[in-house]
């Protein structure tokens, strides 16, 4: 080794050792005679005093050194002099007097700054990115990673689960999203397609007698890329066979909570964790993941602003369409150009998510005030009395209406909400909500295929008491589907899947495959279930959206070593790029790139 200690150990204990550091340089300040550096590496940085009268070699190298040079540095461990300890450095008390500095690389001037956190352009720190993972923070949340996937398998393997690897290399599975194709140069013409997740393998892994599966699995989706969404990512996956619903939201949430409070250092905000069904987290918050940190739930006012003198409203309800209103509490206090400013962003906002308008009232802070807002002379006293007891508000708050069709609402209810929360600051990271979401419907109608899609697979089990309606009303069925959401973020989801054949064939025809088409694709799952198939269940995490939430970072990005951008490229290494043509006639391919300026 060409050290004998690393920068974030020594301490008091350790005066008097003669010790070998090597890392990069963080900063270096010359003193004239005296140079001071700070050599940093993973596990921290130590301050390295060089003095020309004690060692003229030292001092001479250390003159040439740069920030980013690395370098290795021997000399004696001495207690800092009294008044100059640093109680905010872990070796804070020490320092290293240097005898001998060796320059093992110099290093250009990097683009962005490496030893202090401060906000650098994405596109560098993509395209630098060997760079930005030097950088303290990156190396916390990479670290913090790994230290989630060992918890997990370590917490697994003592519970029984066997960690099985299967092929990337494979055939299209049911996410729904779109596949990544990879050409076989063996077998012209064909493709195989990378996994979107291992779900058709975990499932004959159980058929194969492997009761407790997982595996940290990595998936590929071919899809519009978000804040919190790559188009490849790594899950836990995990199945089991013999199971109920219940025993694998159990272990999945006796997990998190360990994770929580032992790797992550944090404490969720809820133990046990809420159940919420479907129906209601979409009637109260909009949303399916939705943002518990914070309850600001919708609530509906059909019946008062039914009544009022507001013709939309009158309208809409006698449609069947709900008015509801969010409040917004004490938004109403800010006063004339805020409050104009406040409102104008909500209702873009609204428009955004599909609503024809914003209506709004503030309540007055007291008797003497009064209420504000486009509609406030809409409503009788007694309705707004009502309204007030109804969405139990206070003077000062603001009440946002929201009338559309249902789905429109929730869509509008959830971007409100969010943003109603980060004007009130309640989005802290550092808090930690998670909930389940249960019961969720079997299938959502698409309406330009005239079909039924599966709202989580294929595979998922209807809850048994709703295994009538597959025949007679499939869009109030309801599967055995559960998610986890964190912070508003859906973080895991699973279901019981279906284990009996009939059921499988009578979802093809609902979602439109014909017994052809599910033989062709899927004939390998439906013959191995005739061998003796367990009850089984599972469910899949998404690894790097919870580090993510347990980091307190806003992007997927910042938790992946090598992430994609927005545009789905490696801006650093330049990956897609085209292909040798020698290498396309290998696999008989040949492309055809629309011209970009057509
Ligand atoms: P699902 O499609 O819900 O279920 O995925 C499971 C979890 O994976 C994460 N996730 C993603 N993370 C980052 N980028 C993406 N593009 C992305 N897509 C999904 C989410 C999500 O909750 N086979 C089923 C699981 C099962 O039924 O057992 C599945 O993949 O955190
Ligand atoms: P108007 O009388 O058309 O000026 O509308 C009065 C207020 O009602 C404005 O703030 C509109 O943005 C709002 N509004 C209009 N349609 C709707 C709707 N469907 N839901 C909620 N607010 C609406």
């Amino acid at each position: 080794m060409l050290k004998t200690h690393n920068c974030g150990e020594l301490r008091a204990e350790h005066a008097g050792k003669v010790v070998t550091l090597a890392g990069w340089v963080n900063t270096r300040r010359d003193q004239g005679g005296v140079v001071f550096i700070d050599l940093r590496d993973r596990w921290g940085i130590t301050q390295v005093v060089v003095n020309q009268e004690n060692s003229a070699q030292a001092h001479e190298v250390a003159e040439k050194l740069r920030n980013e040079y690395v370098a290795q540095v021997r000399g004696e461990v001495r207690l800092r002099p009294e008044g100059t300890r640093n109680s905010g450095l872990d070796t804070g008390d020490i320092e290293l007097v240097a005898t001998e500095i060796v320059l093992l690389n110099p290093s250009k001037t990097p683009p962005f700054y490496i030893n202090q956190d401060s906000k650098v352009d994405e596109t560098a720190r993509m395209k630098y990115r060997y760079l930005d993972l030097r950088r303290q923070r990156m190396q916390r949340n990479i670290v913090l990673r790994h230290k989630v996937v060992k918890f997990i398998r370590d917490y697994l393997d003592e519970q029984g689960f066997v960690e099985v690897e299967t092929p990337i290399l494979f055939k299209t599975t049911p996410e729904g999203a779109r596949d990544f194709l990879v050409p076989s140069r063996l077998n012209p013409g064909s493709f195989y397609a990378l996994p979107q997740s291992p779900q058709q393998l975990k499932q004959l892994l159980m058929v194969a007698g492997y009761e407790r599966y997982f595996q940290i699995a990595r998936c590929f989706r071919d899809e519009d890329l978000r804040g919190d969404r790559q188009p490849e990512f790594t899950q836990l996956d995990l199945e089991m066979s013999f199971v109920e619903r219940d025993d694998i939201m159990a272990l999945i949430e006796a997990l998190m909570i360990d994770i929580v409070e032992k790797v992550a250092g944090k404490t969720p905000m809820f133990k046990p964790f809420p159940r919420i069904r479907y129906e209601d987290a979409m009637e109260k918050y909009g949303s399916d993941k939705p943002d518990l940190r914070y309850d600001l739930a919708a609530v509906d006012v059909s019946d008062i602003a039914g009544k009022s003198g507001f013709p939309v409203f009158v309208n809409n309800v006698a449609e069947g369409k709900p008015v509801k209103v969010l409040r917004a509490p004490g938004l109403g206090k800010r006063s004339g150009t805020a409050l104009r400013k406040l409102a104008e962003e909500l209702e873009t906002m609204a428009r955004g998510a599909g609503a024809k308008g914003l209506a709004w009232v503030t309540l007055p802070e007291d008797e003497s005030g009064e209420m504000k807002g486009p509609i406030g002379k809409y409503f009788t006293v007694d309705q707004v009395l009502a309204l007030v007891e109804r969405t139990e508000a206070q003077g000062g708050d603001m009440l946002l209406f929201i009338s559309d069709k249902r789905e429109t609402v929730w869509a509008v209810t959830d971007v409100l909400r969010q943003h109603i929360a980060r004007e009130l600051g309640l989005n802290d990271p550092e808090k930690l909500a998670f909930g389940w979401i249960i019961d969720f419907p079997m299938f959502y109608w698409n309406e330009d295929e005239k079909r039924w899609d599966p709202s989580q697979h294929m595979f998922t089990m209807p809850l048994p008491e709703d295994l009538p309606l597959l025949d007679t009303d499939p869009g109030k069925a309801r599967g055995s589907q559960y998610d986890l959401a964190c912070n508003g973020y859906e973080v895991a989801g699973g279901s019981i899947r279906i284990a009996s054949r009939e059921i499988q064939e009578k979802i093809f025809p609902l979602i439109g495959q014909t017994p052809e088409n599910a033989r062709e694709q899927f004939g390998h799952m439906l013959e191995a279930f005739e061998y003796g198939v367990p009850p089984h269940g599972g469910i899949a995490s998404g690894i790097d959206r919870l580090v993510m939430v347990l980091a307190g970072e806003p992007n997927i990005r910042e938790v992946i070593a090598f992430p994609k951008t927005q545009a789905g490229a490696d801006i650093m290494a330049g990956a897609p790029s085209p292909a040798e043509q020698k290498q396309l006639d290998e696999l008989y391919i040949r492309t055809t790139v629309p011209d970009p300026e057509k």
